[in-house]
Protein backbone atom coordinates (compact mmCIF):
# COMPACT_ATOMS: atom_id res chain seq x y z
CA UNK A 1 0.00 0.00 0.00
CA UNK A 2 1.17 3.65 -0.84
CA UNK A 3 1.82 5.92 1.81
CA UNK A 4 0.09 8.71 2.08
CA UNK A 5 1.46 12.26 1.68
CA UNK A 6 0.22 16.33 2.18
CA UNK A 7 -1.72 17.08 -1.17
CA UNK A 8 -1.83 20.35 -2.30
CA UNK A 9 -4.79 19.52 -4.80
CA UNK A 10 -6.13 19.36 -8.67
CA UNK A 11 -5.90 22.89 -10.11
CA UNK A 12 -9.08 23.53 -12.58
CA UNK A 13 -6.83 24.94 -14.98
CA UNK A 14 -5.41 22.41 -17.72
CA UNK A 15 -1.54 21.83 -17.72
CA UNK A 16 -1.26 20.34 -20.98
CA UNK A 17 -3.25 18.77 -23.59
CA UNK A 18 -3.01 17.07 -26.71
CA UNK A 19 -5.43 17.07 -29.35
CA UNK A 20 -5.33 14.54 -32.02
CA UNK A 21 -1.75 13.72 -32.36
CA UNK A 22 -0.04 12.16 -34.64
CA UNK A 23 4.34 11.07 -34.79
CA UNK A 24 4.64 8.69 -37.79
CA UNK A 25 8.78 7.70 -38.47
CA UNK A 26 9.38 7.17 -42.28
CA UNK A 27 10.97 4.05 -43.50
CA UNK A 28 13.50 3.72 -46.20
CA UNK A 29 14.85 0.68 -47.62
CA UNK A 30 18.74 1.48 -48.61
CA UNK A 31 17.85 5.41 -47.26
CA UNK A 32 16.57 6.17 -50.45
CA UNK A 33 13.20 4.07 -51.78
CA UNK A 34 10.16 5.13 -49.15
CA UNK A 35 8.56 2.20 -48.03
CA UNK A 36 5.78 3.45 -46.18
CA UNK A 37 5.49 5.14 -42.48
CA UNK A 38 5.30 3.51 -39.11
CA UNK A 39 2.06 5.66 -37.46
CA UNK A 40 3.64 5.16 -34.26
CA UNK A 41 1.20 7.90 -32.33
CA UNK A 42 -1.81 8.26 -34.76
CA UNK A 43 -4.60 10.52 -33.42
CA UNK A 44 -4.03 10.90 -29.96
CA UNK A 45 -6.18 12.86 -27.72
CA UNK A 46 -6.17 13.83 -23.69
CA UNK A 47 -5.96 16.84 -20.85
CA UNK A 48 -4.14 16.85 -18.00
CA UNK A 49 -4.11 19.26 -15.13
CA UNK A 50 -1.39 20.37 -12.14
CA UNK A 51 -1.74 17.41 -9.35
CA UNK A 52 -2.96 14.82 -11.76
CA UNK A 53 -1.53 11.73 -12.79
CA UNK A 54 -2.54 10.11 -16.40
CA UNK A 55 -1.39 6.60 -16.86
CA UNK A 56 -0.53 5.44 -20.16
CA UNK A 57 -1.00 1.84 -20.40
CA UNK A 58 -0.66 -1.08 -23.08
CA UNK A 59 1.09 -3.82 -25.06
CA UNK A 60 4.70 -3.69 -25.98
CA UNK A 61 4.71 -1.69 -29.11
CA UNK A 62 1.38 0.16 -28.98
CA UNK A 63 3.37 3.72 -29.16
CA UNK A 64 3.72 4.40 -25.61
CA UNK A 65 7.57 5.95 -25.86
CA UNK A 66 6.84 8.03 -28.88
CA UNK A 67 4.17 9.07 -27.21
CA UNK A 68 6.18 10.47 -24.54
CA UNK A 69 8.93 11.62 -27.00
CA UNK A 70 6.86 13.46 -28.41
CA UNK A 71 5.46 15.39 -25.95
CA UNK A 72 9.19 16.16 -24.32
CA UNK A 73 9.45 17.78 -27.67
CA UNK A 74 12.33 14.78 -28.68
CA UNK A 75 10.19 13.49 -31.78
CA UNK A 76 8.08 15.87 -34.22
CA UNK A 77 4.63 15.03 -34.54
CA UNK A 78 3.39 15.11 -37.82
CA UNK A 79 0.07 16.36 -36.96
CA UNK A 80 -2.30 17.46 -34.50
CA UNK A 81 -1.89 20.22 -31.50
CA UNK A 82 0.19 20.50 -28.25
CA UNK A 83 -0.38 22.68 -25.36
CA UNK A 84 1.56 22.98 -22.53
CA UNK A 85 1.25 26.12 -19.32
CA UNK A 86 -1.42 28.12 -21.73
CA UNK A 87 1.55 28.04 -24.69
CA UNK A 88 1.52 26.04 -27.83
CA UNK A 89 4.10 24.27 -28.80
CA UNK A 90 3.83 23.09 -32.45
CA UNK A 91 6.49 25.37 -34.67
CA UNK A 92 8.77 26.83 -31.25
CA UNK A 93 12.27 27.27 -32.53
CA UNK A 94 15.64 25.49 -30.72
CA UNK A 95 15.69 28.26 -27.82
CA UNK A 96 11.84 27.91 -27.06
CA UNK A 97 12.07 24.43 -27.24
CA UNK A 98 14.88 24.23 -24.99
CA UNK A 99 13.08 26.08 -22.47
CA UNK A 100 10.08 23.73 -22.58
CA UNK A 101 12.06 20.84 -22.44
CA UNK A 102 13.61 22.67 -19.27
CA UNK A 103 10.37 22.41 -17.88
CA UNK A 104 9.53 19.09 -18.22
CA UNK A 105 11.23 16.51 -16.47
CA UNK A 106 11.78 12.92 -17.44
CA UNK A 107 12.38 9.90 -16.13
CA UNK A 108 13.68 7.31 -18.23
CA UNK A 109 13.23 3.03 -17.95
CA UNK A 110 16.89 2.57 -17.62
CA UNK A 111 18.63 4.41 -15.17
CA UNK A 112 21.91 2.90 -15.87
CA UNK A 113 21.64 3.62 -19.22
CA UNK A 114 20.42 7.08 -18.81
CA UNK A 115 23.59 8.28 -16.65
CA UNK A 116 26.43 9.45 -17.96
CA UNK A 117 29.21 6.42 -16.39
CA UNK A 118 32.00 9.56 -16.71
CA UNK A 119 29.92 11.78 -14.51
CA UNK A 120 29.83 12.28 -10.69
CA UNK A 121 26.07 12.50 -9.01
CA UNK A 122 27.02 16.12 -8.49
CA UNK A 123 27.96 16.30 -12.29
CA UNK A 124 24.96 14.81 -13.25
CA UNK A 125 22.89 17.43 -10.89
CA UNK A 126 24.42 20.56 -11.97
CA UNK A 127 24.77 20.13 -15.63
CA UNK A 128 21.05 20.44 -16.73
CA UNK A 129 21.25 23.90 -14.19
CA UNK A 130 24.61 24.91 -16.15
CA UNK A 131 23.07 24.25 -20.01
CA UNK A 132 20.36 26.54 -18.73
CA UNK A 133 21.90 29.02 -17.19
CA UNK A 134 19.97 28.80 -13.80
CA UNK A 135 21.46 30.93 -11.03
CA UNK A 136 25.55 31.27 -9.66
CA UNK A 137 27.53 28.46 -8.31
CA UNK A 138 26.51 28.46 -5.08
CA UNK A 139 23.07 28.30 -5.91
CA UNK A 140 23.70 25.47 -8.14
CA UNK A 141 25.42 23.65 -5.39
CA UNK A 142 22.66 24.16 -3.23
CA UNK A 143 20.28 23.27 -5.82
CA UNK A 144 21.72 19.75 -6.02
CA UNK A 145 21.84 19.03 -2.48
CA UNK A 146 18.56 20.06 -1.63
CA UNK A 147 17.04 17.68 -4.78
CA UNK A 148 19.52 14.83 -3.21
CA UNK A 149 17.94 15.39 0.45
CA UNK A 150 14.26 15.02 -1.86
CA UNK A 151 14.94 11.93 -3.29
CA UNK A 152 16.31 10.78 0.17
CA UNK A 153 20.11 10.01 -1.31
CA UNK A 154 20.95 10.98 2.42
CA UNK A 155 23.69 11.75 4.02
CA UNK A 156 24.11 13.71 0.44
CA UNK A 157 27.86 13.43 1.53
CA UNK A 158 27.52 9.87 0.81
CA UNK A 159 26.38 10.10 -2.58
CA UNK A 160 26.98 13.00 -4.41
CA UNK A 161 30.51 12.34 -5.47
CA UNK A 162 29.91 8.53 -6.62
CA UNK A 163 29.83 7.44 -10.16
CA UNK A 164 26.43 5.86 -11.21
CA UNK A 165 28.15 2.31 -11.32
CA UNK A 166 28.37 3.12 -7.36
CA UNK A 167 24.79 2.85 -6.80
CA UNK A 168 22.08 0.24 -6.72
CA UNK A 169 19.75 0.26 -9.24
CA UNK A 170 16.77 2.10 -6.98
CA UNK A 171 19.60 4.89 -6.00
CA UNK A 172 20.47 5.30 -9.63
CA UNK A 173 16.69 5.88 -10.67
CA UNK A 174 16.67 8.32 -7.16
CA UNK A 175 19.41 9.97 -9.11
CA UNK A 176 17.59 10.39 -12.50
CA UNK A 177 13.88 11.09 -10.62
CA UNK A 178 16.44 14.09 -8.99
CA UNK A 179 17.82 15.32 -12.10
CA UNK A 180 14.17 15.19 -13.45
CA UNK A 181 13.47 17.73 -10.91
CA UNK A 182 16.11 19.76 -10.73
CA UNK A 183 14.91 22.31 -13.02
CA UNK A 184 11.56 22.76 -10.87
CA UNK A 185 9.41 21.29 -13.89
CA UNK A 186 5.68 21.41 -13.74
CA UNK A 187 5.11 18.37 -15.71
CA UNK A 188 6.71 14.43 -15.27
CA UNK A 189 6.89 12.07 -18.09
CA UNK A 190 7.55 8.98 -16.40
CA UNK A 191 8.18 5.87 -19.14
CA UNK A 192 8.20 2.62 -17.42
CA UNK A 193 9.87 4.30 -14.11
CA UNK A 194 10.04 0.59 -12.10
CA UNK A 195 9.84 -1.82 -14.77
CA UNK A 196 13.99 -2.42 -14.62
CA UNK A 197 14.06 -2.53 -10.58
CA UNK A 198 14.02 -4.88 -8.43
CA UNK A 199 10.75 -5.89 -7.23
CA UNK A 200 11.93 -4.69 -3.24
CA UNK A 201 12.28 -0.89 -4.61
CA UNK A 202 9.37 -0.68 -7.01
CA UNK A 203 6.89 0.74 -4.58
CA UNK A 204 9.49 3.02 -2.84
CA UNK A 205 10.01 4.64 -6.04
CA UNK A 206 6.61 4.62 -6.88
CA UNK A 207 5.79 6.68 -3.62
CA UNK A 208 8.73 8.72 -3.92
CA UNK A 209 7.48 10.19 -7.29
CA UNK A 210 3.91 10.55 -6.09
CA UNK A 211 5.52 12.75 -2.86
CA UNK A 212 7.15 15.08 -5.41
CA UNK A 213 4.15 15.24 -6.97
CA UNK A 214 1.76 16.24 -3.97
CA UNK A 215 5.01 18.54 -2.47
CA UNK A 216 5.12 20.56 -5.54
CA UNK A 217 1.65 19.99 -7.36
CA UNK A 218 2.90 18.55 -10.51
CA UNK A 219 1.46 17.18 -13.78
CA UNK A 220 2.50 13.30 -14.15
CA UNK A 221 2.48 11.28 -17.01
CA UNK A 222 2.63 7.39 -16.02
CA UNK A 223 3.70 4.89 -18.36
CA UNK A 224 3.43 1.42 -17.92
CA UNK A 225 2.57 -2.53 -18.52
CA UNK A 226 1.86 -3.20 -15.10
CA UNK A 227 -1.79 -2.26 -14.22
CA UNK A 228 -1.69 -3.91 -10.66
CA UNK A 229 -0.20 -0.57 -9.41
CA UNK A 230 -2.38 1.86 -10.96
CA UNK A 231 -5.22 2.51 -8.54
CA UNK A 232 -2.92 4.08 -5.88
CA UNK A 233 -0.77 6.26 -8.28
CA UNK A 234 -2.90 8.01 -10.79
CA UNK A 235 -6.15 9.70 -11.59
CA UNK A 236 -6.80 8.84 -15.18
CA UNK A 237 -5.97 6.23 -17.32
CA UNK A 238 -5.39 6.01 -21.06
CA UNK A 239 -5.53 2.17 -22.33
CA UNK A 240 -3.41 2.46 -25.67
CA UNK A 241 -3.44 -0.11 -28.31
CA UNK A 242 -2.23 0.24 -32.03
CA UNK A 243 -1.01 3.73 -31.73
CA UNK A 244 -4.56 4.75 -30.66
CA UNK A 245 -6.25 5.19 -27.42
CA UNK A 246 -8.71 2.48 -26.83
CA UNK A 247 -10.28 3.70 -23.78
CA UNK A 248 -9.68 6.67 -21.55
CA UNK A 249 -11.37 7.73 -17.88
CA UNK A 250 -10.90 8.02 -14.44
CA UNK A 251 -8.63 5.32 -12.82
CA UNK A 252 -12.01 3.64 -11.07
CA UNK A 253 -14.46 3.84 -13.84
CA UNK A 254 -11.74 1.56 -16.03
CA UNK A 255 -10.92 -0.82 -13.25
CA UNK A 256 -14.69 -1.43 -11.78
CA UNK A 257 -16.39 -0.78 -15.37
CA UNK A 258 -13.74 -2.01 -17.93
CA UNK A 259 -16.00 -0.98 -21.44
CA UNK A 260 -13.76 -2.03 -24.50
CA UNK A 261 -13.28 -5.87 -24.94
CA UNK A 262 -8.70 -5.18 -25.01
CA UNK A 263 -9.29 -2.96 -21.74
CA UNK A 264 -11.23 -6.15 -20.49
CA UNK A 265 -9.05 -8.66 -22.03
CA UNK A 266 -5.85 -6.36 -20.22
CA UNK A 267 -7.48 -6.44 -17.10
CA UNK A 268 -8.17 -9.98 -16.88
CA UNK A 269 -4.36 -10.78 -17.31
CA UNK A 270 -3.15 -8.90 -14.34
CA UNK A 271 -2.35 -11.92 -12.06
CA UNK A 272 -5.10 -12.46 -8.81
CA UNK A 273 -4.67 -14.02 -5.69
CA UNK A 274 -7.30 -16.72 -5.28
CA UNK A 275 -8.98 -18.09 -1.51
CA UNK A 276 -6.87 -21.16 -2.23
CA UNK A 277 -3.53 -19.11 -2.38
CA UNK A 278 -3.29 -20.08 -6.28
CA UNK A 279 -1.87 -17.15 -8.27
CA UNK A 280 -3.98 -17.42 -11.50
CA UNK A 281 -2.35 -15.92 -14.40
CA UNK A 282 -4.72 -15.38 -17.90
CA UNK A 283 -2.72 -14.59 -21.23
CA UNK A 284 -4.30 -10.94 -23.05
CA UNK A 285 -5.85 -11.69 -26.28
CA UNK A 286 -4.42 -14.47 -28.73
CA UNK A 287 -2.87 -12.85 -31.69
CA UNK A 288 0.07 -10.49 -32.49
CA UNK A 289 -0.01 -6.87 -31.99
CA UNK A 290 -0.95 -5.03 -34.91
CA UNK A 291 1.87 -3.38 -37.03
CA UNK A 292 1.79 0.01 -37.65
CA UNK A 293 3.68 -0.23 -40.83
CA UNK A 294 0.76 -1.55 -42.38
CA UNK A 295 -2.47 -1.35 -39.72
CA UNK A 296 -5.40 -3.69 -40.32
CA UNK A 297 -8.37 -1.91 -41.77
CA UNK A 298 -11.26 -0.92 -39.35
CA UNK A 299 -10.90 -1.07 -35.67
CA UNK A 300 -7.30 -2.20 -34.92
CA UNK A 301 -7.91 -4.59 -32.59
CA UNK A 302 -10.71 -6.66 -34.67
CA UNK A 303 -8.69 -9.62 -35.68
CA UNK A 304 -8.29 -10.23 -31.97
CA UNK A 305 -12.00 -8.94 -30.76
CA UNK A 306 -13.99 -11.65 -29.36
CA UNK A 307 -16.82 -9.18 -29.88
CA UNK A 308 -16.56 -8.23 -33.78
CA UNK A 309 -19.27 -7.01 -35.73
CA UNK A 310 -18.55 -8.06 -38.95
CA UNK A 311 -18.89 -5.76 -41.78
CA UNK A 312 -18.52 -3.27 -39.58
CA UNK A 313 -15.48 -3.16 -37.13
CA UNK A 314 -13.16 -4.81 -39.76
CA UNK A 315 -14.11 -1.99 -42.64
CA UNK A 316 -14.47 1.41 -40.45
CA UNK A 317 -12.54 2.77 -37.83
CA UNK A 318 -14.93 3.52 -34.91
CA UNK A 319 -14.75 7.12 -33.28
CA UNK A 320 -14.37 7.82 -29.97
CA UNK A 321 -17.70 7.74 -27.89
CA UNK A 322 -18.87 9.01 -24.49
CA UNK A 323 -20.60 6.28 -22.64
CA UNK A 324 -20.65 8.41 -19.69
CA UNK A 325 -19.36 11.86 -18.53
CA UNK A 326 -15.45 11.69 -18.99
CA UNK A 327 -15.56 7.67 -20.08
CA UNK A 328 -14.62 7.68 -23.72
CA UNK A 329 -14.37 4.74 -25.58
CA UNK A 330 -13.07 3.59 -29.38
CA UNK A 331 -15.56 0.88 -30.03
CA UNK A 332 -17.93 0.32 -32.10
CA UNK A 333 -20.37 -1.32 -29.23
CA UNK A 334 -21.24 1.55 -28.09
CA UNK A 335 -22.36 3.88 -30.58
CA UNK A 336 -24.55 5.65 -29.89
N1 LIG B 1 12.99 6.02 -34.54
C1 LIG B 1 12.13 5.11 -35.02
N2 LIG B 1 12.09 4.80 -36.32
C2 LIG B 1 11.18 3.90 -36.81
N3 LIG B 1 10.28 3.26 -36.04
C3 LIG B 1 10.28 3.54 -34.73
C4 LIG B 1 11.20 4.47 -34.13
N4 LIG B 1 10.95 4.53 -32.80
C5 LIG B 1 9.93 3.67 -32.56
N5 LIG B 1 9.54 3.08 -33.71
C6 LIG B 1 8.45 2.11 -33.88
O1 LIG B 1 7.27 2.70 -33.34
C7 LIG B 1 6.48 1.72 -32.70
C8 LIG B 1 6.18 2.16 -31.28
O2 LIG B 1 7.40 2.12 -30.54
P1 LIG B 1 7.45 2.59 -29.00
O3 LIG B 1 8.87 2.49 -28.55
O4 LIG B 1 6.82 3.92 -28.90
O5 LIG B 1 6.55 1.48 -28.31
P2 LIG B 1 6.28 1.22 -26.75
O6 LIG B 1 4.80 1.13 -26.56
O7 LIG B 1 7.01 2.22 -25.92
O8 LIG B 1 6.90 -0.25 -26.55
P3 LIG B 1 7.60 -0.86 -25.22
O9 LIG B 1 6.47 -1.15 -24.26
O10 LIG B 1 8.24 -2.13 -25.72
O11 LIG B 1 8.58 0.13 -24.69
C9 LIG B 1 7.24 0.40 -32.79
O12 LIG B 1 6.72 -0.33 -33.88
C10 LIG B 1 8.66 0.85 -33.05
O13 LIG B 1 9.35 -0.13 -33.80
S1 LIG C 1 -14.85 -1.87 -32.60
FE1 LIG C 1 -15.44 -3.99 -32.97
S2 LIG C 1 -13.50 -5.12 -33.19
FE2 LIG C 1 -13.05 -3.14 -32.25
S3 LIG C 1 -13.04 -3.57 -30.08
FE3 LIG C 1 -15.11 -2.85 -30.60
S4 LIG C 1 -16.25 -4.72 -31.03
FE4 LIG C 1 -14.10 -5.29 -31.06
MG1 LIG D 1 8.54 2.07 -24.47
Amino acid sequence: MLAVSVRRGVENKILFSAKDLCTWFELRRWGFFRVGSVKAVDGVSFELRRGETITIVGESGCGKSTLAKTILGLCLPARGELNFDGKRLNGLNTRQMRSHRSKIGYIQQDPYGALPPFMTVRRILEEPLRINKTGKKEEMKRRVREVLAEVKLTPVEDFIDKFPHMLSGGQQQRVVIARSIVMKPRLIVADEPISMLDASVRIEILELIRGLQHAHNLGVIYITHDLSTVRHFSEHIAVMYGAKFAEKAKVKDILDNPLHPYTRALLSAVPKLDPANVTTFKEVPPGEPPSLLKPPSGCRFHPRCYAIIKGLCDVESPLEFEAKKGHSVACWLYRK
